[in-house]
């Protein structure tokens, strides 16, 4: 409400409330290399534009005069009340993008009591995170170590910290072949950013010949062995299970199959994702690989959806569709890069208004009304 009155009222945001525009002005406030290290996707970015591109073919078919002046977006996601089906996605090393980083992120989303997806690649330890978050919903996201051991402390520092539900990326067992990052010769984790759920681990530690402190490289690439190139198969899962006792995700589904395997496998829930383009260059836009799945899976497993969000629409029509609720990506990280936790806090509100009027205009009052009847395919 604040910032459409204010924007009525004659007072310009800091910056835009358009997410679709926020990517060019955050190429002008970030460096390069961190700029294209978010913004870059794999090989051409043909999976990047299309993402966007599947949004467009659906369209919005709006009702009147149904007493959707007062809305009410609250929503239920895996035993997390929230009050609209909008959660962060997890978004690692964000220290390259501003010095408070996941602290800022976790700050903005629990003022407004939306749920944070901690990444393990972050920069800021799963106790600081959870200590900004305070009150605030969170969730965890695991890179899964091959050593057991370690990840069964990551596991227990997570819940022990309140994250309450955790959220397994699968699409990402190696880095895709990403020429932004390429052709800077940028990796940011060679550095030791995006490190510290690993260095403040002690059962990590003990594993080392050497502590972090004295020698850097050899503890980031001994950490990078343990998550990159783990040959798994889902007789792997109920490891999981083992070492968590709330809800499991499953993030990068993108096959039918897949989905139900998640379900065979006891899986509470699965992320609709292909990482924001990130990965399979040339992958299927997320969007058209959603109505499938929630035909499948819909009724035994909560489905999630990302990449490619940007407007309240687009909410509006993951939702329709099937999804339980959306993760937002790089937008909320060009927030911070513009503002730190003001910025993603914009970002967040923008997005949350645009929505809320969108399904306000369209005639909705109530998530649980929307269905694929509400939308026309183009
Ligand atoms: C990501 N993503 C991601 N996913 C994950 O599971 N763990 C991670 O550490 C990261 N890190 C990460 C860094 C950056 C810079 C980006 C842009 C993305 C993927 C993320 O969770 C999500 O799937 C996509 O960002 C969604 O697409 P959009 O909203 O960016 O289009």
């Amino acid at each position: 409400n604040e910032i459409y009155l204010q924007g009525y009222g004659g007072t310009a945001p800091a910056f835009t409330t358009d997410a679709t525009m926020l990517e060019d002005s955050a190429a002008k406030v970030m460096a390069p290399e961190p700029f294209w290290y978010v913004a870059g996707a794999a090989g051409s970015g043909a999976t990047n534009r299309a993402n966007r591109e599947a949004f467009d073919r659906w369209k919005i078919v709006p009702r009147m005069l149904t007493g959707a002046t007062e809305r009410d977006l609250s929503t239920t996601v895996l035993g997390t009340p929230m009050p609209a089906p909008v959660l962060l996605a997890p978004v690692g090393v964000q220290s390259i993008v501003h010095p408070d980083a996941e602290r800022a992120t976790a700050r903005a989303a629990s003022g407004l009591g939306l749920p944070v997806i901690l990444s393990t690649a972050s920069s800021t330890s799963i106790e600081d995170v959870a200590a900004a978050s305070g009150e605030g919903p969170r969730w965890f996201q695991l890179y899964w170590p091959d050593d057991p051991e370690v990840c069964g402390s990551i596991l227990r520092r997570a819940k022990e910290s309140g994250y309450t539900a955790l959220v397994v990326t699968l699409d990402t067992w190696t880095l895709a072949w990403r020429p932004c990052d390429l052709d800077s010769g940028y990796l940011p984790f060679l550095k030791g950013e995006g490190m510290a759920v690993a260095l403040t681990d002690p059962v990590f530690r003990s594993r080392l010949d050497r502590a972090p402190e004295d020698d850097l490289p050899s503890a980031v690439l001994r950490w990078i062995g343990m998550i990159t190139g783990i040959d798994r198969a889902w007789d792997a899962l109920p490891f999981l299970r083992e070492h968590w006792d709330g809800p499991i995700v499953l993030k990068g589904i993108q096959h039918v199959d897949d989905a139900r395997r998640a379900v065979d496998a006891g899986m509470d829930g699965v992320v609709v994702s292909n990482h924001g383009g990130r990965q399979v260059d040339g992958a299927v836009a997320s969007l058209d690989a959603l109505p499938e799945i929630v035909a499948a899976v819909g009724d035994r497993i909560e489905v999630l959806f990302d990449s490619g969000i940007r407007t309240g629409a687009d909410v509006l029509k993951a939702l329709a569709l099937g999804a339980r609720a959306v993760l937002l990506g790089r937008p909320y990280v060009y927030g911070l890069a513009h503002g730190g936790e003001d910025g993603v806090r914009h970002v967040l509100r923008s997005l949350l208004a645009d929505f809320d009027l969108t399904m306000g205009l369209s005639g909705h009052r109530r998530v649980a009304e929307l269905s694929g009847s509400v939308l026309r395919k183009a």
